[in-house]
């Protein structure tokens, strides 16, 4: 019998060193002084692999680098304990800026362009993820500049031409035509499904139509909608089937929906069945909640909320919709 190819790639195009740091008070035209700074790798697919190793799992994180602030990025990967392959960029990779003013908390996120890939670049990416030949393969996050919109669309054809399932999560154009092309598995929230399916917005009680719509046309095996605090809703050719959130004391909702994608892709990569990883998905992006800035969640917050979906998750549902 042929072994089932569980390995799971990720995929990063615009990574980013996240500098997150508190201030007390935003005023204009003074200098506001900030408490020493904590750095993070960023970036969906980083985040991902970020999500599959709380869990115990293993990915190799494909991203790409430039410059200082990308031997730091690297650095960063690194003491996540996630195997990476770097692609060497001849622009800088971007930061990004979160500060959290402690007077009024709220949160403030600066995102600045990421470097342009050239066309080589974009090359070495493809054939990267193409002799890699994972089993999943998950591209997240944002398109760099010089990549045009249909860089997904290639990565979509190449992981049809070596047999690979792949999971998109973007939004907008790059979504449009990867999903073109045809994935494995999107995990669009609500305004992404909608626009998907050029509607102006949708209701919850639309959402299996929509997510059905996608499948039918045969462009995806399997859409998991999800609605934040209200979990989310799998939908395949035979399967729809909502899960409520558990109720959690939510402090920063960064980095819950490449959580979410992680326990989902980590799960599969185990033979879960859909149902299964529908719950790890809700369970990882809710324990990404009950953390502070971008730390993501703990395996041991994502097991217990797991278990509270296996226990309460069904009775749950039929009391609250
Ligand atoms: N306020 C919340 N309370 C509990 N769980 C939440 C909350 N917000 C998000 N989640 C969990 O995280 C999952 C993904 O969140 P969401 O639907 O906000 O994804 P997203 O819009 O893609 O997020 P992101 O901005 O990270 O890309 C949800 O299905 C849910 O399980
Ligand atoms: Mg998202």
């Amino acid at each position: 019998m042929k072994k089932h190819n569980n390995k799971i790639v990720t995929l990063t195009v615009s990574p980013a060193v996240d500098k997150s740091t508190k201030f007390a008070g935003l005023v204009a035209e003074q200098k506001i002084r900030c408490e020493t700074p904590h750095f993070d790798a960023g970036g969906g697919g980083i985040n991902v692999s970020k999500a599959i190793a709380r869990l115990g799992g293993n990915s190799l994180a494909v991203f790409t680098v430039g410059g200082a602030t990308g031997e730091l990025l690297q650095d960063l990967v690194k003491k996540e304990g996630v195997d990476f392959q770097a692609i060497r960029t001849e622009s800088w990779t971007r930061e990004s800026f979160i500060a959290v003013d402690t007077i009024t908390n709220a949160q403030y996120r600066f995102g600045m362009p990421g470097p342009a890939i050239t066309d080589m670049e974009a090359k070495e990416i493809l054939k990267t993820v193409e002799e890699a030949k994972p089993g999943f393969l998950v591209a997240s996050g944002s398109l760099a500049p010089g990549l045009g919109d249909d860089f997904y669309e290639k990565v979509a054809a190449v992981s049809r031409k070596v047999g690979t399932k792949l999971i998109v999560d973007t939004s907008g154009a790059a979504l449009e035509k990867a999903v073109n092309e045809g994935v494995f598995l999107l995990k669009p929230n609500v305004g992404e499904l909608a626009r998907l399916v050029k509607a102006e917005s949708l209701e919850i009680n639309e959402v299996d139509d929509a997510a059905r719509e996608i499948i039918s046309h045969g462009k995806c095996e399997v859409v998991v909608v999800s609605l934040g605090p209200q979990g989310a809703v799998l939908v395949t050719k035979d399967i729809c089937e909502h899960i409520p959130a558990p109720p959690v004391q939510k402090k920063s909702t960064v980095g819950a929906g490449d959580s979410m994608v992680g326990g989902m892709v980590w799960a599969l990569s185990e033979g879960k069945d859909y149902h299964e990883m529908l719950r790890w998905g809700v369970a990882c992006g809710s324990a990404a909640t009950m953390n502070e800035g971008t730390q993501l969640f703990t395996k041991q917050d994502a097991h217990k909320l797991f278990k509270w979906l296996n226990t309460y998750g069904e009775k749950y549902q039929i009391h609250n919709l």
